[in-house]
């Protein structure tokens, strides 16, 4: 018996990678899935390992006393509600990105997870990442001097080829192109820049193909930021590309740079006219099999061991980044006007 039984809200593409990542962990383990299909509590057992109780009522699983997490993988449009009712039963909440798709949403997933006393993880999982431990190491240990440009940029063609398309082409659930997928590359620069966002300035576009002519929002958009230590810095999410999936990032300092895997350091007297390069797993599939959920999770639930928030993905640490990017979505709407934000 492992000491934090978690039940899955939505059995699709996400729900199965967390399912395999909490299961890997030393304190977790899903006992419960709800679903708006029709589950065999044998079959989906066999599947995943351990004993697994499908609900088709959501009141039902959430009134189960044995659950201690609930983990929220339904459609955006779908997490205000379901977080909401998880934390009024008091379970922890892993939820999977975007938090939801507006200010007014996420404010109240915050509130209601601070009201019931539950503590909550947001799938901003590349933190977890090799490249960006990695990346977050070179800056922390001052290789890259002080930071003053970075930019972070997600580029990965959602087309009809990927199982999400069918419901991210909706404006309500698929929001914007930063909220949809964009949200990863954003967080992961203001992680790294470690500064307060100042102002926000965003334009958006989408792409002539025909592949892409379902979507009901721009889905290429670019967003320069100015943070309060004065550094700049900028994010594109582009999800109408048509290129491998490419995670790009570049850091400037002053005492080098940082290029995906490469870096040059005055500090190490390296030759500055070739990169050095860094051994790490890089972000490169949009597969959230590749996705380090499982060290996210670990740590998850040793934070709720401690009694403490989770470092890098908690609610609060999270909804900092969903501000900047109502913000810049915000921005956008009203055609890159600047828009400052208040802490
Ligand atoms: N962090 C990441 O890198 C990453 C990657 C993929 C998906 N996601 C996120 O995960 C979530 C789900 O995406 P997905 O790709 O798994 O989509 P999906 O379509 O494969 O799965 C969504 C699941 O939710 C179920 N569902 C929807 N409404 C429900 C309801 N009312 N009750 C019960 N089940 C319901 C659907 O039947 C489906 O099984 C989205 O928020 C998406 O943005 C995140």
């Amino acid at each position: 018996m492992k000491k934090y039984n978690v039940g899955i809200i939505g059995y699709g593409w996400a729900a199965t990678a967390h399912i395999a990542a909490i299961n890997s962990t030393k304190q977790g383990q899903v006992t419960a899935v709800y679903s708006s299909r029709p589950l065999d509590a044998t079959q989906v057992s066999l599947a995943h390992g351990g004993q697994i109780k499908p609900y088709q009522n959501l009141d039902a699983m959430l009134a189960d006393p044995s659950l201690h997490v609930v983990d929220i993988t339904s459609y955006p449009s779908q997490h205000r509600n379901h977080a909401v009712a998880a934390a009024q039963a008091g379970k922890h909440i892993i939820l999977e990105k975007p938090m939801a798709n507006s200010p007014q949403e996420v404010r109240e997933i915050v509130a209601a997870a601070t009201a019931h006393g539950v503590r909550g993880c947001v799938c901003f999982e590349a933190r977890f990442s090799s490249q960006f431990q990695v990346t977050k190491a070179v800056v922390d240990e001052g290789l890259l001097g002080r930071l003053h440009y970075g930019e972070i940029d997600y580029y990965h063609g959602i087309g009809p080829w990927y199982g999400q398309f069918r419901w991210n082409t909706q404006k309500k659930d698929g929001g914007s192109a930063l909220l949809t997928a964009g949200c990863h590359a954003m967080d992961a620069l203001l992680m790294v820049m470690g500064s307060e966002v100042e102002s926000v300035s965003s334009i958006s576009t989408k792409s002539s193909s025909d592949i892409f002519k379902p979507y009901e929002y721009d889905t290429s958009s670019v967003t320069i930021l100015r943070f309060a230590n004065g550094a700049i810095g900028k994010s594109a999410a582009i999800v109408d590309c048509l290129q491998p999936y490419y995670f790009h990032t570049h850091l400037v300092g002053s005492e080098g740079s940082l290029l995906d895997n490469k870096f040059h350091s005055q500090k190490l007297n390296a030759d500055r006219s070739h990169w050095s390069e860094l051994s790490m797993k890089m972000l490169d599939s949009g597969d959230v099999s590749d996705h380090p959920y499982a060290a996210q999770f670990q740590t998850f639930f040793d934070a709720l061991d401690e009694n403490r928030d989770m470092p890098l993905t908690s609610f609060k640490e999270a909804s900092r980044t969903f501000d900047v990017i109502f913000a810049a979505d915000a921005s956008a709407a009203q055609g890159g006007t600047c828009i400052h934000l208040t802490t």
